[in-house]
């Protein structure tokens, strides 16, 4: 699909054109993927993060999270909730934690994977070292988000650190890859700045990077951020864009990033992401399942954390225990007719790489 036919396809507001690029979509899915649904159980390790990102929540600058890091024994009793629930694989999250120490890491990723799952990380960036010994020690994928293609924008909401060059996420990207890693990445939606042509290139670039999964969802301002309060965006030297250019943080917008998505990624692992989930709190699952998604994430971080791992306002399932997601999902499933996996819910994408 040309990057102009993408830009077009996400503008177009007529209801016809966006009820076929769903159904086209869901086609593709059930084509290509099945009706299979992966579960990976998110357990988000910790809260502190080195980094400033103009959109997040928990940069080092807000001094109102109060932060926490789990222990190894809450991160092995919440990985055992997956293996009680029967999701063939968790998902280890935390900011740019440098108290995350690569050989703790390591020794938990080792324990997670002989309870039989496995384990994705999504730790930010780090040294080539450290992502070599997770990767040896076992850990499987490896999720980065790009947030952006457009390299202005991004180095704009994401500062590099003091005294380093800014960085190129898809130059890493590609390093985990070679490692061994199945690699994950994905955008926010509706980001200031962000036109129709970038969103376009973003997803044109999940096709050629290539990825194994796609996470998107809306931007969602936080009001403890800069990129949350507009007066401070010329200091910040934010774009501002003509209004009919702005990508809009909607949820019809995030369900059409992840049709097309499907569309140009047939095999990809696609999730309906949290951030969906909560900009629609009663259908927005549901909908991103039907449109293209094949994974959940239900969250089985201990409850007590929760609230503290705000990267954006109102977060889906931020009150609700392991247990009661985990019914939630069931139940959508349910009514979708789609059948929760057991298994580990492996690339495909990386499969056929492997044949060729
Ligand atoms: N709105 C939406 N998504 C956000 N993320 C961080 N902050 C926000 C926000 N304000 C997303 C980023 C990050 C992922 C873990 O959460 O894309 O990569």
């Amino acid at each position: 699909m040309e990057i102009d036919l993408i830009a077009s396809s996400l503008i177009n507001n007529s209801s016809g054109d966006f009820n076929s690029l769903f159904h086209k979509a869901d086609i593709i899915r059930k084509d290509h993927v099945g009706d299979e649904i992966h579960l990976r159980g998110l357990i988000e390790i910790s809260n502190i993060c080195r980094r400033n990102c103009l959109y997040c929540g928990i940069r080092s600058e807000n001094m109102n999270v109060q932060r926490y890091r789990l222990t190894e024994d809450e991160i092995l009793s919440s990985a055992a909730k997956a293996v009680e629930f029967r999701y063939g694989s968790v998902v280890l999250q935390a900011g740019e934690d440098s108290g995350i120490k690569a050989d703790w890491m390591a020794n938990i990723v080792k324990q997670i994977k002989n309870m039989g799952l496995a384990v994705t990380l999504s730790l930010g960036e780090r040294d080539d070292a450290d992502y070599l010994l997770w990767r040896e020690a076992g850990a499987d994928r490896y999720l980065l988000r790009f947030e952006t293609s457009n390299p202005k924008l991004f180095n704009a909401i994401h500062p590099p650190l003091p005294n380093r060059e800014p960085v190129d996420r898809i130059e890493i990207l590609k390093k985990l890859r070679s490692m061994g890693y199945e690699i994950g990445s994905g955008v926010m939606i509706g980001i200031p700045g962000q036109s129709y042509t970038d969103l376009a290139r973003d997803i044109d670039l999940f096709r050629t990077i290539p990825l194994d999964m796609i996470g998107c969802g809306p931007y969602l301002p936080h009001p403890q951020t800069p990129l949350g309060n507009p007066d401070t965006y010329e200091k910040h030297h934010l774009p501002v864009l003509d209004p009919k250019d702005q990508v809009s943080a909607t949820v019809d917008m995030a369900l059409k990033v992840i049709a097309l998505a499907r569309i140009t990624c047939p095999n990809a692992n696609i999730p309906c992401t949290t951030a969906v989930a909560t900009i629609d709190a009663k259908e927005g699952r549901k909908h991103g399942l039907m449109c293209g998604a094949n994974v959940v994430m239900p969250n089985l971080t201990p409850i007590k954390y929760r609230k503290m791992y705000e990267i954006y306002p109102n977060k889906a399932a931020t009150y609700l225990t392991a247990e009661e997601t985990h019914e939630s999902v069931m139940q959508t499933l349910r009514e979708l007719g789609r059948i929760p996996s057991t298994g580990r819910g492996d690339s495909r994408a990386m499969m056929e790489r492997k044949e060729k």
